[in-house]
């Protein structure tokens, strides 16, 4: 381990179980010398698996509806009280699409789902942004990450919704972040991560294909839970101050691939 965040200070949203991208975060951030709380949805906390990873890290739990303003403030005061002063970090590793759950199609959707599902996986994001920045909660040079997927840029069918949600969630990253840049040198990006098992992944209807075509689509192979962990905290530790506005592909070099032999072999 190399302390790159030895001393600094987080919030870490959407842990909630041990596949999560955000629980690997948070060990991560353990070892590199961190302290933060980590927030989830009530419901997700009451399933009760996040104490394992408080314990673990040392860290404590404030629930949070991400799509909720008042628990959003409540939660930043109160994570400001425990680690002692201004954050560092934030991640907010958050989806989910009620289309999706509930099956419905891209092309018929329920309307009151797609909003609902907009508000948690995008909005949320913009709340989270816009409350940091109200109660001026970060130190200068901090830095702020959501986690993304390349439906926002491309077409994947079964993706639904979520291609929206996400193509909102880095625009997001983009105009917000001029703001934070310009009144506190805090940086804003999104990581684009690869298919991964997680419970939201998982949740993707043809998902074993997906992660399969895409393995064999990338020539470094899709990047797991754990190497998303790793580039996050690249991006959180002072070597990556300049880096902002940015949707940044963590993805085996996918997102530039037109075809491989692999994939071109099972048509020949
Ligand atoms: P996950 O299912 O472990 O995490 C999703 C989290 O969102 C859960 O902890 C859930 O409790 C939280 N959440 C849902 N509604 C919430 C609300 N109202 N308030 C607060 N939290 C809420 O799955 P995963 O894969 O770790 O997801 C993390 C992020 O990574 C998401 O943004 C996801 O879209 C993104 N991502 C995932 C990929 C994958 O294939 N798994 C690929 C690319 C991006």
């Amino acid at each position: 381990m190399y302390n790159l965040l030895k001393g600094k200070k987080g919030i870490i949203f959407g842990a909630l179980n041990e596949h999560s991208i955000a629980w690997k975060t948070a060990e991560r951030a353990h070892e590199e010398g961190a302290k933060f709380v980590l927030t989830n949805a009530p419901a997700s906390i009451r399933m009760g698996e996040l104490d394992v990873l408080a314990k673990k890290t040392g860290s404590q739990i404030i629930a949070a509806d991400a799509t909720s303003i008042r628990d959003l403030e409540h939660l930043v005061e109160k994570s400001m009280d425990i680690l002692g002063g201004k954050i560092d970090f934030v991640l907010h590793s958050i989806g989910m699409s009620v289309n999706v759950r509930k099956g419905k199609s891209y092309t018929d959707p329920n309307y009151d789902f797609t909003t609902k599902g907009w508000d948690v996986s995008a909005v949320s994001f913009h709340k989270m942004l816009n409350v940091l920045y109200k109660k001026e909660a970060m130190n200068d040079w901090g830095s702020i990450v959501a986690l993304t997927y390349m439906a926002a840029q491309r077409v994947f069918p079964d993706y639904n919704d979520m291609a929206d949600n996400k193509a909102y969630l880095e625009s997001v990253a983009r105009s917000f972040g001029y703001f934070f840049g310009r009144d506190y040198k805090v940086r804003v990006n999104t990581i684009s991560q690869s298919p991964t098992p997680t419970t939201a992944g998982k949740g993707v209807k043809g998902f074993d294909g997906f992660i399969a075509y895409s393995e064999k689509m990338s020539p470094l192979g899709n990047a797991t839970a754990l190497e998303c962990a790793d580039y996050t905290i690249s991006m959180f530790s002072d070597l990556t101050k300049k880096v902002t506005l940015q949707n940044l592909f963590h993805d085996g070099g996918f997102s530039n691939m037109g075809v491989s032999d692999a994939v071109l072999e099972n048509f020949e």
